[in-house]
């Protein structure tokens, strides 16, 4: 049997997956670690973690199974996305890595919009500057650690780190780049203009190549630490998003996925680099050669209710341990005996600011409509129903834009609530399909690394082999919510100027 490595290089784990050619996921296993925040608002991580997660990750998985080094045919690396690695001339890592969710550039965001122009950015990078893309902190440290600047001659991304220590070679995959605020996502190239402007070397940057490509070949030394086969191939690989999209068999138009984890994402296929004026959705390459993907980030998501969880749930909590279920059970079922609108009660889940369609990080949430008739099972109902909401309005924005799903997956931990199912098939109108496997961006890595090596056709067989549909939903009584979410929609602008004296107060 041929075998392929899938790798994730996640904000809060690296996981690593073993596939079979014939489609089987064989085994996963993964390492934790944390990230770290030292000053408010900024979030780093120290490169170490992640190569010290795959040497030991991918030699255990090999000798569990069995498995002989060279019937692996190859590897596909995945990972946050946005976060700045910058190497020496001797490739030592420079500093910790500044991530995708760290909020410290406000002012280089600002200075890119001035010196590029803000309409000029989305023409030529089809995304506006952000404060979680790499360009604005490639800029933060050259203005603020002028002598780690002067030192830094290759700029990676996470898992092209990874790609770097596997195999020597400093490349990117166009998915990946797309979130650097420095790719051409319609060509497909590195913008000349924008690193002109910004004053940016193009030798710092990696060479890029399409995600089934092959990138380079696993060196002795990585081999004799991961136990690969010397010269196995690493393919392009993908930001997390583009990876997971073919790991749940998203790779045509009409097709996308829902995400609720910590946050949220709405991630639609298409076949053209369609891009919102506004800049409220992201439009970046797919990791299918010469496609892209629309999509938008709600911020809090899963974390809405687990925050609800965390502070509310305890009397839940012994109830789900007297059973011996899950928590989110309980909570679930308390919700469902509340009717749609959660008895007027509508939750707006900005807990963390809000990326789409907003781009605002001093919205907060809001519970709107409270009276005394309203208890635990409303609150938890209307917050399924506000993060719906809010991934709605990503939804909407695509739609717009004629970049629709006629089914999409459901993916995530909050794809195990039958309710919160329902609630998202409602709002969308839209077949909502789960699927066997919840392995994300590692399946999508492994799937890549098969069709780069010849082990699949191309990525319709690799994903037909992989991806089998485990339950669909079909929407019911979208009537119910559209009057909640036209008020849901009406909080934000009130409150927009209030949100921003709250943050001066
Ligand atoms: C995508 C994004 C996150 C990161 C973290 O734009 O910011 O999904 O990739 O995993």
């Amino acid at each position: 049997m041929e075998y392929l490595i899938g790798i994730d290089i996640g904000t809060s784990g690296t996981m690593v997956l073993l596939l079979a050619a014939d489609g089987r996921i064989v085994d996963t296993g993964s390492q934790a670690y944390e990230f770290e925040m030292p000053q408010n608002g900024w979030t780093e991580q120290d490169p170490a973690l992640w190569w010290d997660a795959v040497s030991s990750i991918i030699p255990e998985l090999l000798t569990k199974n069995q498995i002989e080094a060279d019937s692996v045919k190859g590897v596909g690396i995945a990972g946050q996305m946005h976060s700045l690695v910058m190497l020496d001339e001797d490739n030592q890592v420079l500093r910790k890595a500044i991530l995708w969710n760290d909020q410290r550039t406000a002012k280089q965001v600002d200075e890119i919009n001035q010196i590029v122009g803000a309409e000029r950015h989305i023409e030529l990078t089809s995304n506006p500057p952000l404060t979680g893309f790499t360009s604005p902190k490639i800029l933060w440290v050259r203005e603020n650690e002028p002598e780690i600047y002067a030192k830094c001659k290759h700029i990676l991304l996470p898992k092209d780190y990874i790609r770097f220590k596997l195999t020597g070679e400093y490349v990117s995959d166009v998915s990946d780049a797309s979130g650097m605020g420095l790719l051409n996502v319609k060509e497909r190239t590195w913008s000349q203009e924008i690193l002109e402007d910004l004053e940016i070397d193009p030798a710092l940057l990696p060479r890029l190549v399409e995600s089934v490509d092959i990138s380079g070949y696993v060196t002795e030394e990585a081999a004799k630490i991961t136990g690969l086969a010397p010269g196995t191939p690493v393919v392009g690989g993908a930001g997390d998003n583009a990876a997971a999209a073919i790991g749940v068999g998203v790779i045509k138009d009409k097709t996308g996925f829902t995400t609720i984890g910590t946050s949220g994402v709405v991630f639609v296929h298409s076949s053209k680099p369609s891009t919102d004026e506004k800049g409220r959705v992201h439009t970046f390459c797919s990791a299918v050669p010469n496609e892209w993907h629309l999509m938008g980030v709600t911020l809090s998501a899963g974390s809405s209710l687990q925050w609800f969880r965390n502070r509310f749930c305890q009397e839940e909590q012994m109830i789900a341990d007297e059973r011996g279920v899950d928590v989110y059970q309980v909570m679930d079922e308390m919700a469902k005996e509340v009717r749609p609108g959660s008895d007027n009660l509508i939750f707006l889940p900005y807990l963390n600011g809000e990326r789409t369609p907003h781009l605002d990080p001093n919205a907060r949430g809001v519970f709107f409509g409270l009276s005394p008739i309203h208890g635990k099972p409303q609150l938890i109902r209307s917050i399924l129903e506000g993060v719906s909401f809010s991934l709605n309005d990503c939804l909407s924005i695509l739609r717009d834009l004629n970049v629709d799903a006629e089914t999409m997956m459901l993916t995530g931990g909050g794809a195990a609530s039958p309710l919160w199912r329902e609630i998202i098939a409602n709002i969308f109108d839209c077949t909502m399909n789960t699927c066997e496997s919840n392995q994300g961006p590692s399946l999508g890595g492994a799937i890549l690394a098969g069709v780069g090596s010849g082990v699949f056709k191309d990525l319709d067989e690799g994903c037909s082999k992989v991806v089998k549909i485990k339950s669909s939903f079909e929407p019911e009584n979208q009537e119910h919510y559209s009057k909640y979410y036209q008020l849901y929609k009406d909080l934000y602008p009130a409150l927009e100027d209030q949100y921003k004296k709250l943050s001066e107060v």
